[in-house]
């Protein structure tokens, strides 16, 4: 299937496009950026250009949708959203322009968790705002940021391109995204600085790329929502059972997670067949009481 991938040259883009090549599929890379690091050519496009979108997008079935503003600390926040929102919608109208029948988008778990941190004065948790665990694809929507608000607005809209003019479209709200040979540190960062509504997942790069590689494989007709997450969490080697106590005992528990994680991904192992393959290597044990 020829498919086209924009934010190719990015950290999820590169292992996306690697992916599809492998799996045997013509993949038309495009970014904004140029890289030789792929087995295909990038076609340098700033995605803002709504008519370029239909050059890169022509004689695709599926376009891989990755290349956003990848969170809030890139630019202002106003223009993190405005930028997603044209960048979105010139590719997905294109894509139902030239005839492009499926999409990917790479949306994030951020869409769910609100804003919940930890009050940095006096060391206090606020309440959490999740309305169960494990988390799935079907927690409402409740952004906490613009990066995040500006997801939402992109599953809105892939919501109306499936509904009114019969696209398929799946959106993947990821979690961090490590590569494992970053994993050791990065844990670290995300422990001090992340947001408490995330269930403290993460997924590996390489999983996050063969999810994708999995849905394009798969027949989705419709629109969907995926939360995919790795065995364990960013708080490895504290358990769940302890996580939950700490950060979320009022938040209702539906049933077990098949991994020591607060992520269910059967849906999407049932849909897609895809498992993750990588547990990411916990980092330092008890630094997360400490700061806590
Ligand atoms: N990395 C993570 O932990 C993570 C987690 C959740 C969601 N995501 C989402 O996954 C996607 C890819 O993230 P990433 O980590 O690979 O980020 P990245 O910054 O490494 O890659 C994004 C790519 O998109 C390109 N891009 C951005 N705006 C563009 C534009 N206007 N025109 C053309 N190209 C443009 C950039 O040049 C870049 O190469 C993003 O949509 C991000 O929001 C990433």
């Amino acid at each position: 299937m020829k498919i086209t991938v924009t934010g190719a040259a990015g950290r999820l883009g590169r292992a996306v496009v690697k992916a599809l090549h492998a799996a045997g599929h013509q993949v038309a890379a495009t970014d904004q950026c140029f890289t030789r690091e792929l087995p295909v050519g990038v076609e340098v496009l700033n995605l803002l250009d709504a008519d370029g979108c239909y050059r890169v997008l022509a004689g695709s079935e599926m376009v891989v949708h990755l290349g956003n503003v990848p969170g809030l600390n890139w630019t202002k926040p106003q223009r993190t959203y405005a930028d997603s929102s044209v960048v979105n919608v010139n590719v997905f109208q294109a894509a139902l322009d030239v005839g492009v029948r499926r999409i990917i988008y790479a949306s994030s778990i951020q869409v769910v968790n609100g804003s919940r941190t930890r009050d940095q004065r006096g060391g206090t948790i606020p309440p959490s705002v999740l309305p169960y665990l494990p988390l799935d694809g079907h927690v409402p929507a409740n952004p906490g940021n613009l990066y995040a608000a500006g997801k939402v607005a992109a599953e809105n809209l892939l919501a109306y391109y499936a509904k009114f003019h019969g696209l398929s479209a799946v959106s993947l709200r990821f979690p961090v995204l490590l590569a494992p040979d970053d994993a050791k540190y990065t844990l670290t960062q995300v422990q001090r600085q992340g947001l408490l509504d995330e269930g403290f997942s993460c997924l590996a790069m390489p999983d996050a790329a063969e999810l994708v590689a999995a849905v394009a494989a798969a027949e989705l007709p419709g629109f969907r929502i995926y939360l995919p997450a790795g065995p364990g969490t960013t708080l490895a080697p504290q358990s769940v059972e302890e996580i939950v106590a700490q950060y979320y005992p009022q938040v209702p528990r539906r049933g077990q997670s098949e991994y020591d994680n607060l992520v269910d991904i059967s849906e999407i192992t049932r849909e897609t067949g895809w498992r993750p393959k990588v547990r990411l290597v916990p980092a330092s044990p008890g630094i997360d009481r400490a700061t806590s």
